[in-house]
């Protein structure tokens, strides 16, 4: 609830479990504006994504404990543990910052036995278990540590925005204008206190209303472990554009119009080609995109010049689609907050390495606010701070101050408020 005032400082642990990697990260808040970070990266093996609940949070409590015994001897330092800020990049309802009750799995993921539970007690004990000295005191979404890792650097800072293997933004309003919350208890906190929200706009036109749609969108859906869910996502995000790619490509192939002769045994495999292939394809620098058939040939196919332009087109196609919607929810907040300037702070790896994306993202703004030849920008996709990491740690260091003033960091299971006394 509270914003950073950049003034903030302590050693903090954060974990970020995203689509791709799981990061640890050790943060040293300096006040100032100022951190300084060390971290590790450890690729999510495949079989994560379907494994058990318990290889799951063994496979992030490993990691924490390689990443404590390779960068710091924590033991030596103090007995108090370290206070650890979960970034967990899934929605989750939350009544308490130390808590997360999963929704639903994205980005497809599918580990049975974590929906409709709290992830916290799940990471807390199987940190406990490797012996680590560490406690989970904030569980937080990407976008909201985006929004305040990037307000603490830059307070012109609106929202915090991925557009990575998932999509998904974080912005802040006030409580009177949040029906569930305004409407609940006698809350003892002003109407105009400020609250960062999760908007999980990923899941946007889940009943199938707005966007239009194409017979590629349907199957992407109707194949994946949760139909009907995070239809936006599924339009616009890193996970599936490789996918969306495939579809279409395949599709030619049974119509006739490509690849004759071939009997595409690869490229018939559900997401063989992850982003980096459409992205490596509208990279292609050669006249006669060599590079884009080398790529098809690592694939078992042979392709021809006009067949491979005919590729590059449905790249453009798939990429500019991707970053026409993927503005539409900044304009949305935009006029939910009647911000007629901002920064909007972006991570996630469409944003930072889809070829072109952010000059799409940025004329497709200046399309929807119809701004003058004159006009310079006013709303702006800059690139955010490692919110995943320092924002995480940042929300641990103000969860920390507001439990030590005795304020509150949510309801307990009795709807009562929690000052974080037991924890
Ligand atoms: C998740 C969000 C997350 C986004 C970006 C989506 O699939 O539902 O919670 O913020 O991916 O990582």
């Amino acid at each position: 609830m509270n914003f950073p005032t950049g003034e903030e400082t302590g050693d903090y642990l954060a974990i970020d479990l995203g689509g791709t990697n799981i990061r640890v990260i050790l943060v040293k808040l300096l006040g100032n504006r100022k951190f300084e970070t060390i971290q590790s990266k450890y690729v999510l093996p495949k079989w994560i994504r379907t494994s058990t609940s318990n290889e799951l949070w063994l496979f992030i409590a490993q990691c924490v404990k390689t990443f404590i015994d390779e960068e710091f001897d924590y033991r030596d330092s103090s007995d108090d543990p370290i206070p650890l800020g979960f970034t967990f990049s899934y929605p989750a309802y939350q009544s308490r910052i130390n808590s997360g009750v999963l929704q639903r799995w994205t980005k497809g993921f599918d580990i049975p036995g974590v929906e409709n539970h709290d992830v916290v007690p799940m990471l807390q004990n199987a940190l406990k278990s490797l012996g680590l000295s560490v406690v989970v005191v904030a569980l937080i979404n990407d976008t909201t540590g985006t929004l305040v890792a990037s307000t603490y650097t830059d307070p012109e800072t609106k929202m915090g925005l991925i557009f990575g293997t998932g999509v998904n933004g974080a912005y802040y309003d006030t409580i009177s204008s949040i029906p569930k919350i305004s409407n609940a208890l006698p809350l003892d906190i002003q109407e105009d206190t400020t609250m960062a929200i999760n908007c999980e706009y990923g899941a946007f036109d889940n009943n199938i209303s707005v966007l239009p749609r194409t017979k590629y969108d349907d199957t992407i859906d109707s194949e994946s472990p949760r139909p009907g869910q995070q239809s936006y996502e599924k339009m616009i995000s890193g996970y599936y554009l490789g996918e969306l790619l495939r579809l279409v490509l395949v599709d030619l192939h049974h119509q006739g119009h490509i690849f004759n002769g071939q009997a595409i045994r690869k490229l018939n495999e559900p997401f063989i080609m992850d982003t980096s292939f459409p992205a490596r394809i509208e990279e292609d620098p050669f006249e006669n995109l060599c590079e884009t058939g080398e790529l098809f040939n690592s694939l078992g196919v042979e392709t021809t010049v006009p067949e491979r332009e005919l590729i590059r087109r449905i790249c453009e196609l798939i990429g500019t689609r991707a970053a026409r919607l993927s503005v539409c929810s900044i304009a949305a907040i935009c006029k939910k907050r009647g911000y007629k300037k901002a920064h909007c702070a972006a991570d996630g790896s469409v944003f930072t390495r889809y070829p072109y994306f952010r000059d799409r993202a940025a004329r497709a703004l200046r399309d929807i606010f119809q701004w003058g030849h004159s006009t310079p920008d006013l709303v702006t996709i800059v690139p955010a701070e490692d919110g995943s990491g320092v924002g995480a740690a940042i929300i641990a260091a103000l969860t920390k101050q507001r439990m030590a003033n005795g304020e509150s960091v949510g309801l307990d299971e009795h709807g009562q408020q929690d000052r974080g006394g037991s924890n």
